[in-house]
Order: structure tokens, then sequence, then C-alpha cells
């Protein structure tokens, strides 16, 4: 994040604005009618402002007939153009608005979409999800209303300044008074939006996090009594929000009162002019209807000239906190060779991995092979480092020092799309997605597969009863994250997909965790099957499932302690030995 302490036209505002500009390019001749229309808007009510003084003399002083005649036609004649022009601005400015909007959201969920995993760890869910909701439309306003106010409100101000100055130049001097007034409350008061409104932002984050997390964990509140601790929570950072909310508003409100009071003094020093005796007898009562009205005309239009500074501050460090994740380099994919098909050769040489946010290592000096087809079981504590593991195949995480080889090449000389086409993965936590059974199942690259396909997949995985008793089968939609479903049976989809995808390489890291012995054993005997021409890594924590292993690593703080088979680990009476005993003993049958 930037420092929070930027001008509000220096360079690096200014590059800000250009960029958003060009989010604006592709809408320029709606961008042109509607600035057509800002100027009409604007220029409308100065028109009419001077076509006070001739109605005023004309009208009731001579009582002119042509005047009398055409007044009223010109009247509705300037607010029907005004009308056509404050249409044509407003809608265009909100359909530009709108499509900007789209557009960065569009980027900035792109961006989401190739950051590497290690961010999305980075900072809670609730920020990245407010980048979409709110912080892009802070974009908005800055980007088109802006523009808006500066353009119609800046004519109008010229109109109105032309319309006293053609009246009575001498008149309009006293207006020159407010001008540095107005400037430099303006200022003062523009230095404080940046900082605020950048807070605000990050404490939207948190309000959306804090109710994600609550909707999510509803039964855990429920259960361990945490309404009043969740309650609290949400009201500090809303308490917050409202605070930062209205510290803007204060500080809105006294630059408009501010600068109305210095308006106020404006007017007063006119009246007091005007109707000095050497200028009363050159004045009409038009003159002065037309200087006065015009003044006053021109005070909400340099009120929200001088509030348009907020828009503006606040956009841009939004624009900016998006920019920043549109601009975060993506996923390292240097490699160029497309893997067609593995062998299935995996190799770790002295791998070590260390996460950006912790200081221990996870993974210490591994060296593992696993040779094509065949099985290697990952066992040990929990924590000792075999998610951290498989998750460097897929290249989730990359290794800190060593190498990972694949058909004996380096795995990073291959794309990352060729690689991840060689891995199907079933992890620890199953996600779901908002679809029916079938596209759960047939997700992503699968999705152009057969329903025969489809169906044969979720026999293999013993899923097939249960989607079968659903109304409508694998076409039933499961709703978002799969909430309606059992982890059990959430788990055989996982399993189910996997087997669709058909990759030489199949990570099971605790795959079937969820599911009773019976299921699991069913389960085990169908990915049996499946194990036979591909590499399997399996993380499992019940170790009779993985008894025929062709290899099972022990790992304990990051390393691997002991290989070797299940007769040989037995024999060598260590780690796996003591783990095995354990296990039979507390779980008899299991
Ligand atoms: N994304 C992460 N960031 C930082 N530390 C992590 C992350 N994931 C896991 N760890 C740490 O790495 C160690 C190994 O975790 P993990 O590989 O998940 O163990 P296992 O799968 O064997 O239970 C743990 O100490 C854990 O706290
Ligand atoms: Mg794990």
């Amino acid at each position: 994040m930037s420092n929070g302490k930027v001008k509000i036209w220096d360079a690096h505002t200014i590059q800000i604005y250009k960029r958003l500009l060009g989010y604006t390019k592709r809408f320029w001749p709606v961008g042109l009618i509607a600035i057509a229309g800002m100027i009409v808007d604007g220029g409308g009510l100065a028109v009419f402002t001077k076509l006070l003084k001739p109605m005023i003399d004309k009208l009731f002083t001579e009582k002119d007939p042509v005047m009398i005649f055409w007044m009223p036609i010109w009247i509705v004649m300037v607010f029907l153009v005004r009308g056509v022009g404050t249409f044509a601005s407003s809608y265009g400015v909100a359909y530009i608005g709108r499509n900007v909007v789209n557009a960065i959201q569009r980027d900035v969920f792109a961006a989401y979409l190739r950051l590497p995993a290690s961010f999305f760890g980075r900072e809670h869910s609730g920020h990245q999800v407010s980048r979409i909701t709110y912080t892009s439309e802070q974009v908005a306003v800055a980007s088109t209303d802006a523009v808006k106010v500066v353009i119609t409100e800046g004519v109008t101000v010229i109109g109105m300044l032309y319309a006293m100055l053609s009246t009575s130049a001498y008149l309009t001097m006293a207006l020159f008074v407010m001008v540095p007034l107005i400037a430099l409350i303006a200022s003062v008061v523009s230095r404080r939006y940046r900082t605020i409104s950048r807070r605000i932002q990050s404490t939207m984050g948190g309000v959306t996090g804090t109710v994600e997390e609550s909707v999510q964990a509803h039964r855990e509140i429920r259960v361990y009594g945490g309404q009043e601790q969740a309650a609290s929570r949400f009201k500090d950072v809303t308490d917050n929000t409202r605070r930062l909310n209205l510290k803007i508003a204060s500080t809105n409100a006294q630059s408009s009162s501010a600068i109305q009071t210095v308006a106020a003094l404006a007017l007063a020093v006119m009246v007091f002019l005007a109707t000095r005796p050497f200028e009363i007898e050159k004045m009409s009562a038009g003159d002065f209807i037309v200087v006065l009205t015009a003044m006053g005309g021109m005070m909400p239009s340099l009120r929200r000239l001088a509030n348009v500074q907020s828009n503006i501050q606040s956009g841009m460090s939004a624009a900016e906190n998006l920019f920043e994740i549109i601009d975060t380099a993506p996923e390292v994919d240097a490699g160029t060779r497309v893997l067609d098909r593995t062998q299935g050769d995996i190799r770790f040489e002295d791998v070590s991995l260390k996460y950006a946010r912790g200081d221990l290592e996870a993974l210490r000096g591994i060296n593992l092979h696993c040779a094509p087809g065949t099985v290697t079981a990952l066992v040990g504590r929990s924590g000792s480092g075999k998610s951290s593991l498989v998750s460097l195949l897929p290249r989730f995480n990359e290794p800190t020092t060593g190498h990972i080889l694949i058909d004996g090449a380096n795995y990073e000389s291959f794309t990352l799309a060729s690689l991840r086409r060689q891995i199907a993965w079933v992890g620890q936590s199953v996600v779901l997605f908002d679809g029916t059974v079938a596209e759960n199942i047939a997700y992503g690259e699968l999705a152009g597969a057969s329903e025969a396909d489809i169906i044969a997949a979720a026999q293999a995985a013993n899923a097939w009863e249960f989607i079968q008793k659903m109304p409508g089968g694998i076409h039933c939609a499961i709703g978002q994250g799969g909430n309606l479903l059992s982890g059990g049976q959430r788990q055989r989809l996982a399993i189910a997909r996997a087997i669709l995808k058909n990759a030489p390489i199949l990570v099971l890291d605790e795959a079937t965790s969820a599911l009773d012995t019976e299921s699991e054993r069913l389960i085990q005997q169908a990915l049996q099957g499946l194990m036979k021409d591909r590499t399997t890594l399996v993380i499992a924590h019940r170790l009779s499932t993985i008894e025929h292993a062709d290899q099972i690593a022990v790992m304990d703080q990051g390393r691997i302690v002991e290989r070797g088979t299940h007769a040989e680990l037995l024999a060598q009476n260590g780690h796996y030995a003591a783990l095995h005993r354990m296990q039979f003993h507390s779980q008899p049958g299991d």
C-alpha cells in the first residue's frame, strides 16, 4: 500500500487519472454528447438569468408588446433545450460510469483468477470482496460524476460571470473578494479527504469480512454462544466506518457553510455598493436582479465545485487500490514447454519450503522419488508438512530451495496450464460450485464431458447411489458451496471430478477423511483401479487404507523421517510402527 500522502495534482495522481480515463476512451461518442449536454445544462441557466433583465425592464417598466408576446415562448424554449442537455449529461455520465465500473470489476476479478495462491492468505477475504462491491463504485464517482460537476458547474459559473460582467462590471468586482477565500477553504478541506476515504475503504473490507465470517460460522456461533462476541465485533467495525463517514460529512458540511458565509458576505457588499447615490441612478431593477440572481445561482455551483475535490480524492485512492491489485505480478509462469502427457515420474530434490508468513520451514531437505504408476503414501502427524509437500506439485507454492523434476526435467520449464492438466486433485476441504451435480463433476476444462462419462465417474466414486436419489439426478442443483450435501457426499463428488479428469498424476490429500469406513473401503477399491496407470500421492489419516502403497513416506516436522513399504516400516519398528500400533489399539476395526 502506498503512503497516503499523495497530493491532489501530483504526477502520480495524474497518472491514475489518465489510466482511469483510459477506461472511458471507448465511449468517446457518448462522452462528447454528455459534455455537450453539460454545457447546455450549465449555459441554460445563465441564458435564463440574462433573460431576467428584459423580462423586468421591458415587460413591466416599458410594457413592450413584442416582448410580451415572445417572452413566455423564450422561457419554454430555454428550459426545453436545457432539459435535453440535462438528460444527455446525466444519462451519458451514468452510462460511461456503469461501464467503467463494470470494466474495472472484471479486471480486478481477472486479477484474482491469476494471482498466486499466496496472495489469498495475505489479506482477509472481506477485503477481496469489497474491492469489487464497494471500492470500484467509488471509482465511478471519480471518473465520471466529478467530470460532470466540473464541466456543468464550471460552465454555470462562467455563464453567470458573463451575465454579471455584461450587466454591471462594477458590481461584479464585489465577487472577486470571494475567489481567494473559496480557493483557500477548498484546499484546506481537500487535504483531509484522501486519508479518511482510504481508511473507509479498509474498514469496509472489515465489515464485509466480519459479516462473511459470521454467516459462514452460524452454527459455531450458536453452539458456542458466540452471538455477543460476533455482535460486538460487528459493532466495532461498523462504528469505525460510521465515525469515518461522519468525519467526511463534517468536512463537507464545514466547507459548505464556510463558502456560503463568504458568499453571503459578498452579497451584502454588493447590495451596499449598488445602493450608493452615484450608482443607484444608472442601475435598472432588471440589472440588479440579473446580478443578484447570477450570484445566487453561482453559489451552489461553487459549493459543488469545492466538494468535487472529495469525490476525486476518494475515487483516486480507490482507483489506486484497485490498480495495485490489477498490477500485482501474476503466478510465475516462465515455462515454455508444453507438457503433453507425462509418464508420471516425479522427483523431489532437496526441496525446502518456507511460507512468506511464518519463519518456520514447513519442509526441509525433502528427497523423494515417485516412479511412474506407483502409489506413494505420505503419513505423519498433522502439521508435519504433508499438504505443503503436495501443494508444490501444481505450483500453489514454490519450493524455497531445491528442485522438482517431472519426467527428469525441472517442472518450472513447463507451462503452468499444461503442468496442471497432468494433475487430478482431491483436497482436504472440498469446494463445490453453484450449479448442478453434473456441472460440478465436469468442472472447468472437463465441461464437455458426456453424460455417460459423468455417470461412470460418479459410480466409480461411489457417489451414484446418493446422486440417484436427488431430484433430477445429476441435474440437481446443489446450491452454493454444496451446503445441502454432507461432508462425505461432497468428497465423493470431488473424487468423481478427479476420476473424470483421468490425469496421469493423482493427488489425494485426506480425500476420504469425511467418509465412514464402509464407504471409504468401497472408494478405495475404485481408487485402486484408478491408481493403476498413474502416479499417485496419497495422504491418509487411516493407515489401513495405504498398506498396499508402493512406498510410504513418514513425515515429521517438515522432514521425511522414514521411507519404505508397509512391511519394511513395521519391521524397522520406528515412527511408522508406533503410529500403526496407536491406531490399531485405539480404533479397533478401523
Ligand atoms: N499457507 C500457509 N502459510 C503459512 N504457513 C502454513 C501455510 N500452510 C501450512 N502452513 C504451516 O506449515 C506446516 C505444515 O502444514 P501442512 O503441510 O498443512 O501439514 P499437514 O498437511 O501435514 O497437516 C504447519 O506448521 C502449518 O502451520
Ligand atoms: Mg494436511
